[in-house]
């Protein structure tokens, strides 16, 4: 049996305890444009990826590379409770389709599950197949189509992180949506639910394949989240995702409408802030046994 793969994860986790003894419970992956909507992240403590043993570093642009870890201090906006959580931000992920292997992509999330945390909140700017939906929408991940092509539990049988065979019925975990939901009431924020179609890309779709798409149900396109929600799931991770619209599925607003990365980029900093206010709120919203509420 390979076993280098778990060694590397392993490695990676050993040198984030040391780095901090006291891991926080829930990790954010931020997202294309997404990265510097975190008020007060930029004084937070710091790792480049490329300092963590083991771990992968992406070089897209919209995406810092770091993994930041802090404590968020805010009041619930449903609850009206004041909380404090540390949480570990991933600033930056990787993506199959710069030609890391599955593997690779979840390598950073496999690590903060074996560092301590518990829970991870995937976010992501997509490409929105509903055309009644305003681009700067966010929709609440409540299920996905890996049409990735890809899978981080293919080709390590046994390999230490959980089942093989993983179950999948709930990835997206439905108690934790349901705080995303009230957040996003309490704030204001029209959220709505759909399934997330994981592509490999880089290429954007055809129009023929986003009329596929949407056949086959699917609310938004893009080209992370589904292989770091399966191996967070295979290591009992809870796991929520949600999307920010950033423009409409390729041939949605006619022929001659184009897609370009720049303006991906350009929607999801431009409603970066709300996102931040959002998933924040969640966060502190979610349920753990070890957070200081008062
Ligand atoms: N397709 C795939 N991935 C994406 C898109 C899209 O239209 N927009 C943002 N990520």
């Amino acid at each position: 049996m390979d076993t280098s793969y778990k060694i590397r994860v392993d490695q990676s986790a050993e040198f984030l305890k040391k780095w901090n003894t006291n891991a926080p419970d829930l990790c954010l992956v931020l997202g294309s444009g997404l990265g510097n909507a975190i008020p007060g992240i930029d004084s937070m403590p710091a790792l480049k990826f490329s300092e963590i043993p083991g771990f992968r570093s992406s070089e897209v642009v919209g995406h810092a590379s770091e993994l930041r870890v802090g404590n968020v201090n805010a009041t619930h906006p449903a609850t009206g409770k004041s909380i404090t959580r540390k949480i570990a931000f991933l600033r930056g992920r990787n993506h199959a389709y710069e030609g890391f292997t599955a593997g690779d992509v979840v390598h950073n999330v496999r690590a903060m599950i074996a560092w301590g945390v518990k829970g991870i909140i995937l976010t992501n700017a997509a490409g929105c197949l509903e055309t009644s939906w305003n681009l700067g929408d966010f929709m609440l991940i409540e299920d996905h189509i890996n049409l990735s092509g890809l899978n981080p539990l293919s080709g390590l049988p046994g390999n230490g992180f959980g089942q093989r065979f993983c179950d999948m019925t709930q990835c997206y975990d439905p108690a934790w949506g349901k705080v995303f939901l009230e957040s996003a009431a309490a704030l204001g924020v029209n959220l709505h639910r759909g399934t997330y179609a994981g592509v490999l890309g880089p290429s954007y779709e055809t129009p023929a394949e986003i009329r596929m798409l949407r056949t086959l149900g699917a609310q938004a396109v893009g080209m992370s989240t589904v292989l770091e929600a399966i191996a967070a799931r295979q290591m009992g991770a809870r796991v929520v995702g949600l999307s920010c619209m950033t423009n409409y599925g390729a041939g949605l607003l006619g022929a001659e409408t184009r897609l370009d990365h720049s303006d991906v980029v350009h929607m999801g900093a431009s409603v970066a802030k709300t996102m931040a206010e959002l998933v924040l709120g969640t966060a502190l919203g979610l349920a753990f046994a070890h957070s200081s509420e008062h």
